[in-house]
């Protein structure tokens, strides 16, 4: 279960207050000292202590004493307040298993108000760099300015960019419906079906590729190219397909469009190739892809 959904129930308003002002702060320090943080936040010290003990208990804060009491918000903590923000909003309700893992993201089914299931991805770009972060020790950030963007920054933009992406595509491109987003998540409707790296045999795997094609062909027709796309990238239901994974599109003007868009469409062709004996022309997929586009 998801480390932000289990403790949930536990947090109040003070806790998310909290929360809140360290990812306020987190832009102008690595650690908030403890003294900023009472002092903004208007409550007793000892009210502000006992909160601050509690969320690093419950593992969404890091705490560090030298060379000054000071904290910041990690992982969980920003899961946690993202998940507020749907639940205020009225968008979910619970939060169940994990339903998929990717390179950059986590994947867990979640109820809305209504009883509906959707899939709630959330973002973790460079996860492994953010341990590198944690290690550092400036006061604060003007002094020693962070050479690339925080994993948070990162992931937020790639929630806003694939929601706006499936806002775009969808229902006429095969995506999962976009329902809400917040912060470095983003909420869509739940796929029953299976990643096509995972499929063992398909009973009719040209009509699967043309299904693909056309897909991205209508994508392209909407200005959009996936740009990762792959067969990691498609999950096979019982009625078809659904593109996912879209944080990293390109719009078709982009001076690389058609690069992407040919390895796009390389890396499917190969691998139906592979896998399915099934061989089609790449560079007439391309043809008929570009074919569609509405004229300049
Ligand atoms: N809407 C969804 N419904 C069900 N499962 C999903 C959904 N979106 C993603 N998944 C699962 O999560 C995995 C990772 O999602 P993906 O969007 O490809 O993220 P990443 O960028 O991390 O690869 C997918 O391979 C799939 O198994
Ligand atoms: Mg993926």
């Amino acid at each position: 279960m998801l480390h932000a959904a289990r403790v949930y129930r536990q947090l109040i308003d003070r806790d998310f207050k909290v929360l809140k002002f360290l990812e306020d702060q987190a832009p102008r320090y690595y650690y908030v000292p403890m003294e900023i943080i009472v002092k903004s936040l208007g409550m007793t010290e000892s009210k502000c202590e006992y909160t601050l003990r509690k969320l690093h208990k419950l593992k969404l804060i890091r705490a560090r004493r030298k060379p000054y009491l000071g904290f910041y918000i990690n992982m969980h903590g920003y899961d946690a307040l993202a998940i507020n923000a749907l639940v205020n909003r009225g968008v979910i309700e619970a939060i169940g298993d994990k339903i998929g893992v990717g390179k950059e993201s986590d994947v867990y089914t979640a109820l809305t108000s209504s009883g509906e299931r959707v899939a709630i991805k959330f973002f973790r770009i460079g996860r492994l760099s953010f341990k590198h972060i944690q290690v550092r020790r400036a006061y604060y950030l003007e002094a020693e300015p962070r050479k690339q963007l925080t994993w948070i920054k990162r992931s937020m933009i790639s929630a806003r960019r694939e929601y706006r992406a499936l806002k775009r595509l969808h229902p006429e491109v095969s995506v999962p419906r976009p329902v809400a987003h917040n912060r470095h998540v983003v909420v869509m409707g739940e796929i029953y079906g299976i990643p096509l790296s995972d499929v063992k045999d398909l009973d009719d795997p040209s009509y699967v590729l043309e299904l693909i094609i056309n897909n991205l062909k209508k994508a392209y027709e909407k200005n959009i190219i996936h740009a990762d796309f792959s067969h990691y990238n498609v999950m096979v239901t019982e009625e078809g397909v659904l593109l996912i994974d879209w944080p990293q599109y390109v719009h078709r003007k982009h001076p690389l469009a058609n690069e992407y868009l040919r390895r796009d469409v390389e890396n499917i062709v190969r691998f139906f190739s592979r896998k399915f004996r099934i061989n089609v022309s790449s560079e007439e997929v391309i043809a008929y892809i570009l074919g569609s586009a509405p004229q300049e």
